[in-house]
């Protein structure tokens, strides 16, 4: 299926305190967090697990960083050979997703048709940009940048099978409790939730496009807390009703949110760090 991906990259990073957007903070080997996230995007293409039309990249408001994420926008889609459309975002995770829908649903409704025959006969099969066409959308974190090919692949599968909710998850390590009580008071255990029965979720997440548009609209006039609420996409689905089916995620599939997760990310890459030359490192 036609395939948009959606990369959110517009948060600040607060969490990590890189003293730049999360997006533009650099690993080890001096890319940035988007572009390792654009390059596993590309990964995905080039082993053609992806039918991908382009690339809407959702950036920080503030000037200089955006221009600087769009610098690394425009040369991996270069490499890639892949549009890449950058638009700003919004003060919430969610806002920043509904501005990125907008530019999807333009890149999608702009692709000339597949097999475009400017003869074909009335009632001949869709096109790319009639709205009965299905076209899918892969919401995906740029504080994620080492997502495995497979993990793009069983998503993409899923929804080809048609599925209008598909986001892939890992089981739970940790023993996970509910809580009363709020700091600065102490908390008190309330119990204590059975965790095979718990996933943990990563993006991309995948969904019909045309579903997750009226989702995130619902969601944004319907559910109490506002965009600060919805966490994942997945969350606007489940609100609207739709069924979201899970496919095996990968322990790759980590977002960079604190020092410790940058720590592993670079000791991921020590190697290629390694093989470049003291002044490439620290340049
Ligand atoms: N994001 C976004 N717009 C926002 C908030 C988050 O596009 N207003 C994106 C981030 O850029 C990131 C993804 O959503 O790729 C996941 O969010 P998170 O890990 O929470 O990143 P930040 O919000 O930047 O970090 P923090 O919460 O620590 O400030
Ligand atoms: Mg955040």
């Amino acid at each position: 299926m036609r395939t948009t991906v959606l990369i959110v990259a517009a948060g600040s990073g607060s969490r990590l305190k890189a003293g730049v957007p999360k997006a533009l903070a650099p690993l080890a080997d001096g890319r940035t967090l988007l572009e390792h996230c654009l390059e596993s995007v590309a990964a995905a293409q080039a082993a053609g697990v992806l039918e991908l039309n382009a690339v809407a990249v959702v950036l920080p408001a503030d000037p200089e960083a955006a221009a600087a994420l769009e610098q690394v926008c425009r040369a991996a889609g270069d490499r890639a050979g892949f549009t890449v459309r950058c638009v700003p975002g919004g003060a919430e995770r969610a806002d920043s997703v509904r501005a990125g829908l907008a530019a999807v649903r333009a890149l999608a409704d702009a692709e000339p048709a597949a097999g475009a025959d400017t003869d074909a006969e009335p009632g001949a099969e869709p096109g790319a940009d009639d709205p009965d066409t299905p076209h899918a959308v892969l919401v995906h974190d740029a504080a994620r940048p080492f997502v495995p090919v497979a993990v793009f692949q069983a998503v993409a599968t899923a929804l080809g099978k048609g599925a209008a909710a598909v986001v892939p998850a890992v089981p739970v390590v940790d023993t996970i409790k509910t809580v009363t009580g709020a700091a600065p008071g102490p908390e008190w255990v309330s119990g204590t939730l059975d965790r095979a029965g718990l996933r943990a979720v990563q993006t991309p997440q995948g969904f019909d496009l045309t579903a997750l548009e009226a989702a995130h609209r619902r969601a944004g006039s319907e559910v109490p807390a506002g965009a600060a609420a919805l966490t994942d996409d997945a969350m606007a689905m489940e609100a609207a009703g739709h069924p979201v089916e899970l496919v095996p995620g990968d322990p790759l599939g980590f977002k960079i949110t604190t020092r410790l997760d940058l720590m592993l990310a670079n000791a991921l890459l020590a190697p290629a760090a390694a093989a470049l030359s003291p002044q490439e490192q620290h340049p």
